[in-house]
């Protein structure tokens, strides 16, 4: 007996008519463990398109970079060959370069500040120039604030941190800011980070709270600084390729679920902030919590001459001027 084989066209037909509906199953990469602040708000934006579109969108997870680093995520994001990425703004001034702005050290006073910029004008206007560069940017999640670790020594100063080899995310802000501290930044993928600190390649790292928790970096890093010298957004971003196939109303409830995947990332934020300290010194850390911030603040104040010729000193005061 010969085969029949049914063309697209004619499955889709073929669903309509017996009330079955066809999925769409789309691939979201982050880097740290499902349980992680990504891990939350990537599982709530799942949830919440698999329930608003009745279950013909629904999500297959690769946390702890199973696709990659962040940089090679946002670039097949671009190019239609992964769905969504749940990523840090660290690399993605290399493909937008207005983000690299929120990358400032020291630019943020707070958590409130930094979610007030981001999700109003300044923040909006950002998301238009990812767009122009194919990238849909569904909603301003978080990493947050960055702390410094270290197999060294105790940082309570900016000049306790000069000449520890760090490594630092692939952003050229970053690097030039922590240069002012005599840190030697050494720019590496974070799926390799972990191994680099077990074999010493690098004295420290800098991540938030959420990250070296979840990252188990109390494993390979004595010292913990509570120096929170930069703030780090991140975004849940969506391949023009699938956001350009949605109906008006699967785009809402799209970006609908993106609101809800930040809250949800925030939130778990803040209960790693409260919480995760503690759990960090039980697993043997030592925390420096006071830490003499106006030392850092004052070694850095000769990059923000460059970021002012880079970003425009009036670009940088709006920031700050929000309240
Ligand atoms: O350090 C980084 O590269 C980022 O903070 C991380 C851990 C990938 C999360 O965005």
């Amino acid at each position: 007996m010969m085969k029949q084989l049914l063309t697209p066209v004619a499955l889709a037909a073929l669903f309509a008519a017996s009330g079955v509906q066809a999925q769409t199953v789309l691939k979201i990469g982050y880097a740290t463990a499902v349980t992680s602040h990504y891990g939350v708000g990537s599982t709530t934006f799942c949830d919440e398109i698999e329930k608003g579109t009745q279950g013909r969108y629904k999500c297959q997870q690769f946390p702890n970079s199973a696709l990659g680093g962040e940089r090679e995520q946002i670039e097949a994001v671009q190019l239609g060959t992964q769905d969504l990425v749940n990523t840090s703004t660290g690399p993605l001034g290399n493909f937008v370069p207005e983000v690299k702005i929120v990358d400032i050290p020291f630019l943020f006073r707070d958590y409130d500040h930094a979610r007030k910029v981001m999700d109003g004008p300044i923040g909006q206007d950002l998301s238009k120039k990812m767009e122009a560069k194919g990238l849909v940017n569904l909603a301003w999640t978080e990493n947050g604030f960055r702390h410094m670790t270290n197999s060294k020594r105790a940082i309570n100063q900016a000049s306790d941190a000069s000449g520890l080899k760090m490594r630092t995310m692939e952003n050229k802000v970053h690097m030039d800011g922590y240069k002012t501290f005599g840190i030697l930044p050494t720019p590496m993928p974070f799926p390799e980070l972990f191994t680099a600190l077990q074999q010493g390649t690098v004295d420290g790292q800098e991540n938030p709270i959420p990250v070296i928790l979840s990252s188990k970096f109390s494993q390979v890093q004595k010292h913990l600084s509570l120096t929170g010298h930069v703030y780090s957004p991140a975004a849940l971003i969506l391949s023009p390729a699938v956001w350009n196939k949605l109906s008006a109303a699967d785009k809402q409830v799209f970006l609908e679920a993106g609101k809800k995947a930040a809250a949800a990332q925030r939130k778990k934020v803040n209960d790693d902030e409260a919480n995760g300290i503690a759990q960090l010194e039980k697993d043997g850390m030592q925390v420096v919590k006071q830490v003499n911030g106006e030392s850092f603040r004052k070694a850095v104040a000769p990059a923000y001459q460059q970021y002012a010729k880079e970003f425009g000193a009036d670009k940088i005061a709006a920031i700050q001027a929000v309240k």
